[in-house]
């Protein structure tokens, strides 16, 4: 795996990026993403293996693919994101790009809402990838919010069959972290 600093994670994102206005706001997005996931992490660590720097420089990088997709919140930008960084020789942060949109995509789901991307399972795995899509639901720009207000969201925007992956996902990070606010 490459390893970089998180100097050069800045200044990829700037390389790829547009302008200053979408730079800086990717940028704070990402920090405010970064500081909750490495949160996260620190405490899954306790009883988990995790990769703390994947997590620290793919939280960095998770959302390099906006800058290509003008569309706003186009879902595209997991993919692309994952093109940049595998083009970049950055493969394990590709996958954390491509696998943190909502709680992931799936296959079916794609068939099923036809949504513009390759018929594959975009779904975090590993435990890095899964911390990373969870922070980024709980960042509303760069402020922090409540899993109850990001249930909230996906009700509002899709069928109850995610939601249910949402709380899944929050179960199983409350159970890495040793916690028990289950859903
Ligand atoms: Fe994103």
């Amino acid at each position: 795996m490459r390893v970089i600093t998180e100097k050069e994670a800045v200044e990829l994102l700037k390389k790829y990026s547009t302008n200053d206005e979408s730079f800086n706001k990717v940028l704070n997005h990402s920090k405010a993403v970064q500081k909750l996931a490495l949160e996260i992490a620190e405490e899954v660590k306790k009883n988990h293996d995790v990769n703390i720097d994947l997590v620290k420089i793919g939280s960095l990088l998770h959302d390099i693919g906006r800058f290509k997709c003008y569309k706003k919140n186009s879902i595209r930008h997991g993919l692309v994101g994952g093109e940049i960084l595998k083009k970049e020789g950055l493969e394990k942060h590709a996958r954390i790009a491509e696998t943190h949109i909502g709680v992931g995509i799936t296959k079916e789901d794609i068939e099923k809402q036809k949504l513009n991307l390759p018929l594959k399972d975009f779904v975090p795995e590993i435990t890095e990838e899964k911390i990373i899509a969870y922070a980024d639901n709980l960042i509303f720009g760069k402020k922090r919010g409540t899993i109850k207000k990001v249930i909230e969201r996906f009700r509002n925007e899709l069928e109850e069959s995610y939601v249910e992956r949402v709380k899944n996902l929050h179960n199983e990070i409350e159970k890495l972290r040793g916690r028990n606010s289950f859903l």
